[in-house]
């Protein structure tokens, strides 16, 4: 497969169809710091297409503040069951409000209401505080939909190179790097 965001799209299907995770669409997501250093976790995949790969967030969490500072972006999955890699390399971009509204209209409303009553990656006093929180905003909109908070959406990570490995016991790994070029997407085998 030439495209590798086709034979992305094949291999999330084909991990997702057999995964045993709970969170099967987990990736890591590392941006880099103030001081330069990379800061990865794990966020949820929500959608591949020819722009790139989309996850959800808090734009002033602390990843958000990061991307907000510099865009470059770096996407790590590793499906156990299915032997996979992929390592994607790129800069986000933010979704537009409608999409972020179709995202958030698709969490269930716990999601929403963490979501609602926290400061993504503010420092807390206390679980005890937290619980307050959720409380508050629990009240608030008991009787009403919640609305997408102003400062929630989407970042597309659009790739500019990407990497697959198919692990292999042997250590014999399969390498296919994928780099975005003028004129396309060009292939390179990679040693183990
Ligand atoms: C399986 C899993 C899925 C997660 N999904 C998301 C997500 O989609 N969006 C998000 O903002 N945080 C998600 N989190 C929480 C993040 O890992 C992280 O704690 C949070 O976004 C704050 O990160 P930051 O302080 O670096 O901004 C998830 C955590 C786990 C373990």
């Amino acid at each position: 497969m030439n495209n590798p965001i086709d034979k992305f799209k094949t291999w999330w299907q084909e991990a997702l169809a057999e995964s045993p995770l709970q969170q099967k669409s987990a990736v890591c997501v590392s941006t880099i710091d103030e001081q330069g250093f990379p800061t990865g976790r794990f966020v949820d995949l929500k959608s591949v297409g020819e722009n790139g790969f989309v996850f959800c967030t808090c734009f002033d969490s602390a990843k958000g503040r990061q991307i907000e500072r510099n865009a470059k972006t770096a996407i790590t999955a590793w499906w156990d069951h299915s032997g996979y890699q992929v390592r994607i390399v790129g800069t986000s971009e933010l979704i537009t409000a409608g999409e972020a509204d179709q995202f958030w209209a698709a969490r269930n409303k716990s999601a929403q209401l963490t979501t609602t009553a926290f400061e993504q990656s503010e420092p807390t006093a206390s679980e005890a505080e937290l619980a307050a929180r959720l409380e508050d905003a629990s009240a608030k909109f008991a009787e009403q939909d919640i609305p997408r908070p102003d400062n929630w959406g989407g970042y597309c990570v659009k790739p500019i190179s990407i990497e697959f490995l198919t692990f292999r016991e042997s250590r014999l790994h399969l390498r296919e790097l994928f780099v975005y070029k003028e004129n396309g997407w060009v292939k390179q085998l990679l040693q183990p």
